[in-house]
């Protein structure tokens, strides 16, 4: 079949969750409480007081929900480990059977010739930990390479992909900077700290796993671009700060670079200097490089946006998602033409999530749940990312966000980005235009995109 869309030969494609956002059943077999569970827990944090406790029972349902990746025709699945489940206090006992839960997916994963991809990290720190101090505490990166090592003992070469950190920028601006994902801190001094030993835990894991096993490790970036609203130099500058506080305050160092002279600017007082070795741990090589993207921004001079003194002008020639994101596929493309330049050209990339929240309509009297937004974000979004391949970045997969719908953080349920539906009721799952159109594209290589 000729086609303007077919994608490389060997390119993957998968969908992605989190733990903490599907599993449910946190405290379950042994398992220790991690900060979301404490967090979702406490009044006022969450939209409409939704907690993980249950969310999509994939804990209970993961065979259920191999069957439904079958369906789909995924050809990968990235997930992530709760640390918690795995060793209760964060550090010291490991919890066999939560380990064992692992196990039997990418077994199960295995059986359905699914490659898993697992990531270590997306959000849920052990609650001991927190109580540790966290991310503040240095000695997160012994606790992190120590954690790592043991599910690397337990799953490496069944797992043959596997990444650190899910989006280090969110973990610390949401967590430690603005507050409004766990664990709910605001000081600029601590997102400071917190940031590095993110870091720095990032660099001791990918060390641990070279010591101890053999297959390949990455990290995973959000990498939002930054537009200039005009060519007035007071917007110039703070599309520079937005820049570098949110693309490059992690991506510079794991690249050798040290951290962007910008965030002294943006953190004032808050910022301090860190010890060279360090640097050379955060830079550590990996073998490739995930990349989570959903919309990009054009940021203004706004003093009062703290602390970046930056903030978007709303693009109204464009739509916005349900989480308000614009929608804007050439700037996929812009992204992955220029994180191959600050990656140095030869470091494999990967999209390990792309998707986007809309209103979804009940179903259908023939049963189907009609997305058409979905529908037309994930097949712009394809092609950018297509048009991207064709400027020679070489892009190995692609992860749609999500699976299933699920629980978005502090916005509960009431975002709903998946490919299926999940009725919360009853748990049923149905697949959504938007997963029947993924399903084509993957059977055709992407010739399907020509169609649609
Ligand atoms: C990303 C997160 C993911 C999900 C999407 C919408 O930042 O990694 O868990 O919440 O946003």
């Amino acid at each position: 079949m000729s086609s303007n869309y077919l994608f490389p030969e060997g390119f993957l494609w998968g969908a992605a969750t989190a733990a903490y956002q599907i599993e449910g059943s946190s405290m379950a077999d042994g398992a220790g409480a991690s900060i979301w569970d404490r967090f979702s827990h406490t009044p006022g944090r969450m939209v409409n007081g939704d907690t993980g406790d249950v969310a999509c029972d994939h804990y209970n349902r993961w065979r259920e929900d191999i069957e439904l990746m079958k369906r789909l025709g995924l050809q990968a699945y990235r997930f992530s480990v709760s640390w918690s489940r795995v060793m209760p206090d964060g550090r010291g006992a490991v919890n066999q059977k939560g380990l064992d839960f692992y196990s039997r997916l990418v077994d199960g994963l295995l059986e359905a010739g699914i490659q898993p991809l697992c990531t270590l990290y997306h959000w849920d720190l052990p609650a001991a930990l927190d109580d540790r101090g966290g991310w503040l505490n240095p000695d997160v990166a012994d606790w992190f390479a120590d954690y790592g090592e043991v599910m690397f003992r337990s799953l490496d070469g069944r797992v043959k992909s596997w990444a650190t950190i899910n989006e280090p920028w969110v973990v610390i601006d949401g967590g430690y900077l603005h507050g409004a994902l766990a664990p709910g801190h605001r000081s600029a001094f601590e997102a400071v700290i917190a940031g590095h030993n993110i870091l720095r835990a990032h660099g001791a894991a990918v060390r641990r796993y070279r010591e101890v096993a053999s297959h390949e490790i990455g990290i995973v970036l959000n990498i939002e671009p930054k537009y200039p609203a005009s060519d007035r130099p007071e917007d110039l500058a703070a599309r520079a700060r937005a820049e570098a506080q949110m693309n490059r305050w992690f991506l510079d160092p794991l690249m050798g670079r040290g951290y962007p002279a910008e965030l002294r600017d943006v953190y004032g007082e808050a910022w301090r200097e860190f010890p060279k070795a360090d640097f050379d741990l955060i830079a550590e090589p990996i073998d490739w490089m995930g990349l989570n993207w959903y919309t990009r921004a054009v940021p203004h001079d706004d003093p009062f946006a703290w602390p970046v003194r930056a903030s978007p002008v709303r693009q109204t020639q464009h739509a916005h998602t349900e989480t308000g994101w614009e929608v804007y596929p050439p700037a996929f493309t812009d992204t992955l033409v220029w994180l191959k330049e600050q990656t140095g050209g030869k470091l494999p990339l990967m999209v390990t999530e792309n998707g986007s929240a809309w209103y979804d309509p009940p179903a259908a009297m023939n049963g189907r749940i009609h997305d058409p937004m979905r529908v037309d974000y994930l097949r712009t979004h394809l092609k950018a990312l297509h048009d991207a391949i064709g400027k020679g970045v070489d892009v190995r997969g692609y992860m749609a966000w999500s699976l299933l719908d699920n629980l978005e953080w502090s916005l509960g349920y009431s975002k709903r980005f998946g490919i299926t539906h999940v009725n919360f009721a009853t748990q049923e799952r149905t697949i959504k235009d938007s997963g029947l159109l993924y399903a084509d594209v993957i059977r055709t290589h992407g010739g399907a995109l020509d169609a649609a």
